[in-house]
């Protein structure tokens, strides 16, 4: 077994993908410890879940901030000041400058609730079903300065049937996400998965296309 790696977590909201990743850890499925949670919004639910597990927490406003530059350097600061093997985005709502990305390439990974490369943005749930697609899904990315635009690690996918609402979609998305994230990151801190500048490697193999979550 190798060191456990060293993760922050960054999140906006509720966290559940944060509890996800929190519970993998504690029943030692991911080989990692998470340094710090940092949140844009002081009322974020998944600060009390850190809280909860005795996880340091914190607060970088992004109000507090007069350009998004200076919300960066700051939140770079943070975050640098953990160490941070891999920094993991779980439901942070704002769009991250270059400086911070530079600082950290392909160490940032993001989770977004669509299949992509369709759907980048927000509101995904609603224009899938506007659009009459049968099948919608979650992804896990490495983050470039595009948004929702760097090479995608894996894909999971569920149906759409016929009456679903958002709120269905979101549910679905949620549990999928649940699981993903916890195996993704699992690959991860295992040196399954490692990426480089020169390619992504998954269990010593070249990775072509993104890895397919079997949402059995
Ligand atoms: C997730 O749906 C994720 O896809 C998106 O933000 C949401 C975060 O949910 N990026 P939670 O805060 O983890 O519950």
């Amino acid at each position: 077994m190798t060191e456990p790696k060293n993760l922050v977590v960054i999140i906006s909201g509720n966290g559940s993908n944060l509890q996800s990743i929190i519970d993998a850890i504690e029943s030692d499925r991911i080989n990692a410890r998470i340094r710090a949670v940092i949140s844009n919004n002081d009322d974020a639910y998944g600060l009390v879940r850190a809280q909860n597990h005795g996880i340091e927490n914190t607060v970088v406003n992004h109000r507090e901030f007069a350009t998004r530059d200076l919300f960066d350097e700051a939140l770079l600061k943070s975050v640098a000041a953990y160490q941070p093997d891999f920094i993991v985005l779980a439901g942070f709502m704002r769009i991250l400058g270059s400086a911070f990305i530079q600082a950290y390439p392909n160490k940032i990974l993001n989770i977004h609730p669509s299949i992509l490369p369709n759907y980048k943005g927000l509101k995904t749930h609603q224009r899938a079903i506007d659009n009459g697609e049968t099948e919608h899904g979650v992804s896990i990315h490495i983050v470039t300065a595009d948004l929702d635009d760097g090479p995608v690690l894996l894909r999971g996918r569920y149906p759409i049937e016929e009456n679903d609402t958002v709120e269905d979609l979101h549910g679905k998305g949620h549990r999928l996400e649940h699981r993903m994230f916890p195996q993704l990151l699992t690959w991860l801190c295992n040196d399954d998965l490692q990426i480089d500048e020169e390619a992504i490697m998954f269990k010593q193999q070249r990775l072509q296309h993104p890895l397919e979550f079997d949402n059995a």
